[in-house]
């Protein structure tokens, strides 16, 4: 049982995300505690906590407040433990099939995480799954000088903020997600996509605790819509990312070593900076497994 009396929140921007204040989140907390938490949780979306110490154990019994911790996975397969292994800094990875490695890092010019290095383009985690995660949460190990920022946008207000016509006309419709590895390119659709993970689901979505409808479509993964031709398609898609990534939109997260930012992929999408290839990055990152989005 934790001692907490009382929460503080910042807002961080006037589109999302709250820094928020007065917890040690290496000690267990209360259920009352993980309830304040998750209330900040739907009204600022992305959470920051700075200044945190959490050891792979501590960020998985912290994560365990908010759900079912997410298995790693690649193609169906388990990855490979080796992979993580490879980094001395955390041996305890190694053996936990639940979080895995944000990184830039290679150890004999083999990769000791996922997502490597570079820009990435806006995103749901797994929106190409039938269930996509409800939550991502990261914890900075090790940063660049520079960029790496990561960006995040409100799709609550994307979808408040669409034109009247854009909303009827894509109300009930579906999207096709497919999961792309490159992170900064749209999946060819010319190509036979039936061996990457893919999934429809409703361009408007509701969130099962809010009540508030999102924008869920994303930029690097959400590949056509239902019902329309290929070009009216793409040229939809195109102008409900460029509305949903609009600045006013969007929190820009600077990290600091010892951050933990967590965010609700039902109602955000993320994307990030570029930084330079030579400096090491480390995230620590685990997600919670979620439900089949609906309208
Ligand atoms: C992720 C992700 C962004 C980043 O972990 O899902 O998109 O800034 N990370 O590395
Ligand atoms: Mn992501």
């Amino acid at each position: 049982m934790d001692t907490l009396t009382e929460l503080g929140a910042t807002p961080l921007s006037p589109a999302l995300g709250a820094e928020v204040t007065g917890i040690d989140l290496r000690h267990g907390m209360s259920g009352e505690t993980a309830a304040q938490i998750l209330e900040l949780w739907r009204r600022y979306l992305v959470l920051v906590f700075r200044d945190q110490d959490l050891s792979t154990e501590g960020q998985r019994r912290f994560a365990s407040n908010f759900g079912t911790l997410r298995e790693r996975q690649r193609g169906g397969t388990k990855f490979a433990k080796s992979k993580y292994a490879l980094w001395e800094g955390d041996p305890n990875i190694r053996d936990d099939p639940n979080l895995l490695l944000v990184s830039n890092v290679t150890v004999d010019g083999k990769p000791i995480g996922s997502l490597a290095e570079g820009d990435m383009w806006f995103h749901i985690d797994s929106g190409y799954a039938e269930r996509p995660y409800k939550y991502t949460i990261l914890h900075a190990i090790k940063l660049p000088s520079e960029g790496g920022n990561t960006l995040f946008a409100n799709m609550y207000r994307a979808y408040e903020a669409l034109p009247r016509d854009l909303r009827d006309r894509l109300k009930g419709r579906k999207a096709l997600h497919i999961h792309e590895y490159k992170r900064r390119e749209k999946v060819n659709l010319g190509e036979d996509f039936s061996n990457s993970p893919h999934a429809f689901h409703p361009v408007f979505t509701t969130h099962p605790e809010t009540g508030r409808k999102s924008l869920f479509v994303d930029r690097l993964m959400t590949a056509r819509l239902e019902g329309f031709a290929p070009e009216e398609s793409a040229a939809l898609l195109d102008q409900l990312f460029d509305h949903a990534e609009r600045p006013e939109n969007i929190y820009a997260h600077v990290w600091r070593y010892g951050d933990v930012v967590m965010w609700d992929n039902r109602c955000v999408t993320h994307g990030r900076t570029n930084f330079p290839k030579d400096q090491e990055r480390i995230l620590r990152r685990c997600t919670i497994e979620g439900e089949p989005p609906f309208e």
